[in-house]
């Protein structure tokens, strides 16, 4: 399957020739689900007008990294952030070397630089130019530091050569561009993974519930799937649509999320509790609606299961990863929920940082193991989900 369905891609046009083929290429990225936002060199945009590629993935074209009010909008950082992939294409021999020295002169460069996402190359230039030992060994380094090089494909070239340096086809880079989110690191594998809020009913038409968006879980669902695993996805009730090629329980309350996960976790290797699980539900779901009548009213609350507590006690218990949402002392509150628990991985986030955790798209986290503790940058749920897959697995294995 060659899906880009929620994945943000940064293409970055720089001057050649096969520029105006980029125009063609946020076509493709689309619609195979992609969000594209692009940034042009300067040379670039002697090739093709920035209208062009702004007219074509919906946003204004970023160019110039010391512009005030670009900044203003989405600066350099934020892009970096915001990208699941930077895609250059095409590349230049120019822009290569620039990108193998880590300079940081222009908004691309920068912006690779600011990034700890995958990057991918599709260079374009005349055949003498890419044979060259200086070319060469620029990507023989880029490839070592687990830069992804997309081609370049053969033939006949507009300065009248022929031999390698064209610029992969447009549809050719959109599909290698989605394989790159294939890392087989779970292949045979099986992975459950709870998201979303739970709803405690009171009465037919009233619940107690949360504001979890439900955004980390799907991430991780979709990571898990890309990284090869037989994945199934225990939703509680969200607004986002449903993963590709993950199996999807969908849940209400938190009794109905625990028991779908005990099902579900039969064989599994690795359990990851992404839920807002309601810590407490109604005592009593009246048949029928309550009327308003008395002035004061009280519910009383019983407490619910921990989903996750409950899926470490099993014998047999895979790999089992719970989250910690935390205003203050998080490494502390993270290492005493990793143990009362009994996980092997507790992800804490802070949340009283507004721009992280519940609805955001971004995440900071610090992963808390029984011998580790390391705090990851922030970066999208995305890239954050990519990375935490990547992280169980080495750890699955070790
Ligand atoms: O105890 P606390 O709610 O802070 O723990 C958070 C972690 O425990 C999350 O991974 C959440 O999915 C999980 N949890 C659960 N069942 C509950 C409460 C929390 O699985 N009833």
């Amino acid at each position: 399957m060659n899906s880009l369905i929620n994945k943000q891609v940064v293409l970055g046009v720089t001057g050649g020739i096969a520029a105006y083929k980029s125009a063609e290429l946020v076509r493709h990225l689309q619609k195979i689900g992609a969000r594209v936002r692009v940034i042009m060199t300067p040379a670039a945009q002697e090739f093709i007008t920035p209208l062009t590629l702004q007219a074509l993935s919906g946003h204004p074209v970023h160019t110039e990294l010391l512009d005030p009010q670009a900044e203003a909008a989405m600066g350099h950082i934020e892009l970096a952030r915001w990208a699941d992939l930077i895609l250059i294409a095409p590349a230049s021999a120019n822009f290569i070397a620039r990108l193998c020295h880590g300079e940081g002169d222009d908004l691309l460069t920068t912006v690779c630089l600011a990034s700890h996402c995958q990057i991918a190359v599709a260079p374009a230039m005349n055949q003498a130019m890419w044979k060259q030992t200086g070319t060469q060994e620029n990507i023989a380094q880029l490839q070592a530091r687990g830069v992804k090089i997309i081609g370049p494909a053969q033939g006949y070239q507009a300065c009248g050569d022929s031999g390698p340096g064209r610029m992969e086809e447009p549809d050719i880079l959109a599909k290698q561009a989605a394989t790159l989110f294939d890392s087989g690191l779970l292949a045979g594998k099986k992975v459950v993974i709870t998201a979303g809020p739970t709803r405690e009913a009171l009465d037919p038409v009233r619940y107690i519930s949360n504001h979890s968006s439900g955004k980390m879980g799907y991430a991780l669902a979709t990571a898990a799937m890309e990284a090869g695993a037989e994945t199934i996805l225990i939703s509680g009730p969200v607004n986002l649509s449903l993963p590709d090629r993950v199996e999807v329980v969908s849940v209400v309350s938190a009794q109905d999320m625990l028991a779908a996960a005990l099902e579900a976790v039969e064989g599994a290797d690795v359990f990851i509790a992404a839920a807002a699980v309601a810590d407490y539900r109604p005592q009593h779901n009246a048949d029928k609606k309550i009327k308003k009548t008395a002035d004061d009213i009280t519910i009383a609350l019983t407490k619910n299961p921990d989903i996750v507590a409950t899926i470490a006690a099993l014998t047999n218990r895979p790999f089992t990863v719970g989250f910690a949402a935390e205003t203050h002392n998080l490494e502390n509150y993270a290492r005493k929920k990793l143990l009362d628990k009994n996980l092997d991985l507790i992800i804490a986030n802070d949340v009283s940082d507004k721009s992280i955790g519940f609805n955001s798209d971004d995440n900071q986290v610090t992963l808390v193991s029984p011998k580790q503790v390391e705090s990851l940058p922030l970066m999208s749920k995305v890239s954050l989900a990519k990375c935490l897959i990547e992280y169980i697995s080495t750890h699955l294995i070790a």
